[in-house]
């Protein structure tokens, strides 16, 4: 695996540990290697020593001697003014020529680009002039040993915009076969995530159900309570739309919404997807199916938080959202009619991530006495993170001798239900990319469906010029966001 961006924040924290947990779980081919290109001017030395620092800050496996010698014997390091430093380019083959002498790497290579979108093009260029980056021909049975392989790994964002999203789309497959692009999303990593299709598809208890005969919406919610400080050089002029919900949210209702696939094959799966999104028909009244929010400064878990227009690096009059909510609607004979809000924020009530699919009301009530406060509607909440599990509200009789309905939860919790520890996403995912497995990755068609969604909405607030509507630290957003569900007669959950 050649890792360009190796120093970066993702690096650091997220995929150096991941590969390093998918060694120590005994997961990783055998020969595995991992070059880090970059401005550092480091020896292979000097770049061990600074994995080493990392792996051991975030492992989830804990640390073992033995795992990290085998792995730094494959670790090397090649220092390039740029990504269009062609020698170090040259040099780069070099050592991929060495790492398949001395391992046996059999020159398989994955290709990471954890760098800004910008540089995508300029790298797959480089590899491909350098003969790096091979395009697989010819597919079906062959005789004798496989040709090696070259994949990409490529990061969100996936572009701005559709035309963007369309160019860079072309540019990597120009280099790298369809099948070889494997576009990270992380939330499709989660097991939580994996789990949706096994609620739904190994069960026979819900899929009835799950239609717009008995479902009355969904709410998608990605809640942080972090700011953005620290990371003004992505966010600003991206924002919440662009971050979590052109990739994230979108997928999670993809999940939710889709028919059951024919198998879980990349195809089937993707296929299955992809109407979902094509299905989305964007609303004519922009302004009313959408809201979006920038928190103010205030107080949160006690502690003095500044705004967003305070964080350090962002321009002050930044119209950036840290707060985005959309409502919309899936025209297929199942979903017509059942509205799909989806929310995301930074700086609000708490860290959560869930789907709740809210089911209508019996129709016939006989409890007098039960009034929407204390009994709801029936609704499953499936909870990505954190205290990943599902949770069933339902409504139960009060013990007495009145006939009293209140609200009761069924719950089922990961972490009560099962011992095994669930892999991070990333070393899913990376190890997915090494095996050639690519349902978890999203393709072009599916970035594209979804910006087409997005792009009407993230238009029309840039043409506004205005900034968007304030909230306060710990809340639940924008009093807009708040508005949008009222209207039709609505209110979103506080998980
Ligand atoms: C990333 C976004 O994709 O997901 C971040 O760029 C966000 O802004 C992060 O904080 C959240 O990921 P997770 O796995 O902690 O929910």
């Amino acid at each position: 695996m050649v890792m360009f961006g190796v120093t970066g924040d993702l690096a650091r924290k997220k995929l150096l540990p991941a590969v390093y947990d998918l060694a120590n779980r005994g997961r990783l081919p055998r020969g595995f290697s991992l070059v880090g290109f970059g401005r550092r001017d480091w020896n292979d030395e000097q770049f061990a020593a600074e994995v080493l620092t990392h792996v051991k800050k975030g492992t989830r496996t804990g640390f073992d001697q033995q795992t990290w010698d085998q792995l730094a014997a494959g670790l090397r390091f090649v220092t390039a003014s740029g990504f269009d430093d062609d020698d170090a380019f040259a040099r780069l083959g070099t050592v991929l020529a060495e790492l398949a002498d001395t391992r046996g790497t059999e020159s398989n290579h994955a290709f990471y680009l954890s760098i800004p979108p910008n540089s995508f093009e300029t790298v797959c260029e480089k590899l491909s002039a350098h003969g790096l980056a091979r395009r697989a021909e010819v597919t079906g049975p062959v005789e004798g040993p496989a040709d090696p392989w070259s994949r990409v790994i490529i990061e969100k964002p996936f572009g701005h915009d559709l035309d963007s999203a369309r160019e860079l789309n072309r540019v990597v497959e120009t280099v790298f076969a369809a099948d070889d692009v494997f576009r990270i999303d992380h939330y499709l990593g989660k097991e939580t995530v994996q789990n949706l299709l096994a609620l739904r598809f190994a069960n026979r208890l819900f899929e009835p159900l799950w239609n717009n005969q008995h479902v009355d919406h969904v709410q998608i919610t990605m809640a942080e309570d972090i700011g953005i400080g620290g990371r003004a050089s992505y966010y600003d002029g991206v924002g919440a739309a662009r971050d979590v919900i052109q990739n994230h949210l979108l997928q999670l209702l993809a999940l939710t919404a889709m028919e059951e696939p024919i198998s879980f094959d990349a195809d089937h799966l993707r296929r299955e997807k992809e109407k979902v999104l094509e299905a989305v028909r964007v609303p004519e009244d922009l302004a009313s199916a959408s809201a979006r929010g920038q928190y103010t400064s205030g107080v949160q878990n006690g502690q003095p938080v500044v705004g967003f227009l305070e964080e350090e690096g962002f321009d002050p009059g930044s119209t950036t959202e840290t707060y985005a909510a959309f409502k919309l609607d899936v025209h297929t004979r199942r979903w017509s009619g059942v509205p799909f809000y989806l929310r995301s924020g930074k700086r609000l009530g708490r860290r959560v991530t869930e789907i709740a699919v809210v089911f209508k009301r019996a129709p016939n009530l006989l409890f007098t006495d039960t009034t929407e406060e204390n009994f709801g509607q029936n609704a499953l909440i499936i909870r990505i993170q954190p205290d990943e599990g599902a949770t069933l509200r339902l409504g139960s009789k009060v013990p007495g001798t009145q006939m009293d309905v209140r609200d009761v939860n069924m719950d089922f919790s990961y972490g009560r239900s099962f011992t095994e520890e669930s892999p991070e996403a990333y070393e899913r995912l990376i190890l997915d990319v090494l095996l050639g497995e690519p349902p978890l990755f999203p393709r072009h068609r599916e970035v594209e469906l979804s910006w087409r969604i997005l792009d009407p909405f993230i238009k029309r607030w840039e043409s506004l010029d205005s900034q968007p509507d304030p909230y306060e630290p710990g809340s639940w957003g924008p009093d807009s966001a708040h508005q949008m569900l009222a209207r039709d007669g609505r209110e979103w959950r506080i998980p």
